[in-house]
C-alpha cells in the first residue's frame, strides 16, 4: 500500500515524540512492504514565529493531500500568560479541526495491568477499565460566537441537529463494535444545547434497540468515572465536556503520556497524543513517546484498515512496558529511566525482529 503522511510536530515535546512515532511508522511500513512518503509542515507557536499564522495554508494543503496526519502538540507559555495575544498557537489547532472537518475525536481510556499502581485510584477500581470517550470536536463553545471586552465576555454553546446526529452516529457504531453500551453525557437539566442532544439521542436510541443507551449529567459522569470507571464502555459528549472528561480519564490510567487519540471527519484524519506540549520538558529527551506511538497504531487501524500493523505496534508497546523499558513518568522505582529516543528505538527494534 502507498501511504502519504503529513507530519506536524508542533511545539514543546511535540517534535521529540513525533520523531519516535514516525520511526515506528517507517519500521512497520518496511516490514509489511508499504511505500511510505512523508512531508513535514509547521503549526502552532512555531508557525506563528516563522510566518505569523499557527496553521498556514501550505500546512493545510499538505494535510488535505495526505492520507493521514501525524500531529505532536501545540502551545507555548509565552502565549498562555498573555491573554491579550492576538494570535495563539491553539487558534491553529482550532483552524485545523474546522478546516479538516474533524468532528469526531476518539479517545480510548485503557489501563495497562503493569501500570495500575501508577493510578491514584485503587487497584481494584482501575484494573480492567477500558472505555472510549467520543468527543465532538468542531462545535459547541469552542466555535460558537464569542465576544470579549473588558466589561463583558461570552462564548456561545451552539449545536445543530446535523452536528449532533453525525457524532451520535459515530458513537452508536462504536458501541456496536464493542460491548453495546453507550452513555450520552450532557447537562440537559440546565443547558438548552444539551436538551437538543438528549432529544436527538433518545430518537436515535429508539432505532438502535441492540445498544443499551443511558444518559448522564456531566457532573455525575465526572464522579462516576473515578468511582466506577468500569461502568463505561463508550461515552459520547460535546466538545467542552469531552475536553475536561478526557483529562480526568487520563489519570485513571496513571500517566497522560499513554493516551493516544484520533480525530476523524470529513477530510484527512489526524492522530495525536492527548498530553499537549509540556514545554518544561522540551528538548530534554525525557517525554513519554508511547501516546504518540499508540496514535500511530490507531492510524494504521482507522485510516488504512491495516489491523496486523496496528496490533504489532500495540504488542511492541506492551512488551516495552513489561520489560520496564520506560520513561521516568511510569518507571518503577530502582529501574533505569529510559529516554524518549531509547524507548522509541527499543520499540522499533522489537518490531523489526518480530
Ligand atoms: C485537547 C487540548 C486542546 C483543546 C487545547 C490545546 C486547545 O486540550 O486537545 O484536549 O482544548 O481541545
Ligand atoms: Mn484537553
Amino acid at each position: 500500500m502507498k501511504i502519504k503522511l503529513a507530519v506536524l510536530p508542533g511545539d514543546g515535546i511535540g517534535p521529540e515524540v513525533v520523531e519516535q512515532a514516525l520511526n515506528v511508522t517507517k519500521v512497520i511500513c518496511k516490514k509489511y512492504g508499504h511505500e511510505l512518503e512523508y512531508n513535514y509542515a509547521i503549526c502552532g507557536a512555531h508557525a506563528i514565529d516563522e510566518v505569523g499564522d499557527p496553521y498556514p495554508d501550505e500546512t493545510h494543503q499538505l494535510c488535505l493531500e495526505s492520507d493521514a496526519v501525524l500531529y505532536g502538540a501545540v502551545g507555548d507559555p509565552r502565549f498562555d500568560n498573555d491573554p491579550t495575544a492576538k494570535v495563539r498557537p491553539e487558534n491553529g489547532l482550532m483552524a485545523m479541526r474546522k478546516k479538516l472537518g474533524l468532528f469526531a475525536n476518539i479517545r480510548p481510556i485503557q489501563t495497562f495491568d503493569c501500570l495500575v499502581h501508577k493510578s491514584p485510584l485503587k487497584d481494584e477500581l482501575v484494573r480492567g477499565a477500558d472505555f472510549i470517550c467520543i468527543r465532538e470536536l468542531t462545535g459547541g463553545m469552542y466555535f460558537g460566537e464569542k465576544f470579549e471586552s473588558d466589561e463583558m465576555a461570552y462564548d456561545t454553546d451552539i449545536y445543530t441537529r446535523e452536528e449532533i446526529e453525525r457524532i451520535l452516529k459515530v458513537a452508536f457504531d462504536y458501541a456496536r463494535s464493542r460491548n453495546k453500551h453507550l452513555t450520552v453525557v450532557d447537562k440537559a437539566n440546565v443547558l438548552a444545547s444539551s436538551r437538543l442532544w438528549r432529544k436527538i439521542a433518545q430518537e436515535m436510541a429508539a432505532k438502535e434497540p441492540d445498544i443499551k443507551t443511558d444518559f448522564m449529567f456531566v457532573d455525575n459522569a465526572s464522579m462516576r468515572m473515578i468511582q466506577e470507571p468500569k461502568f463505561f464502555d463508550v461515552m459520547v459528549t460535546e466538545n467542552t465536556f469531552g475536553d475536561i472528561l478526557t483529562d480526568e480519564g487520563s489519570c485513571i490510567t496513571g500517566s497522560m503520556g499513554l493516551l493516544p487519540s484520533a480525530s476523524i471527519g470529513t477530510y484527512t484524519s489526524v492522530y495525536e497524543p492527548i498530553h499537549g506540549s509540556w514545554p518544561q520538558a522540551a528538548g530534554k529527551n525525557i517525554a513519554n513517546p508511547l501516546a504518540t506511538i499508540l496514535s500511530a497504531a490507531m492510524m494504521f487501524d482507522f485510516s488504512f484498515s491495516l489491523k496486523d500493523e496496528a496490533e504489532l505496534i500495540r504488542k511492541a508497546v506492551n512488551e516495552s512496558l513489561l520489560q520496564n523499558v520506560r520513561t521516568g513518568d511510569i518507571q518503577v522505582e530502582g529501574e533505569k529511566i529510559y529516554s524518549t529516543s531509547e524507548v522509541g528505538e527499543w520499540i522499533c527494534e522489537y518490531i523489526a525482529n518480530s
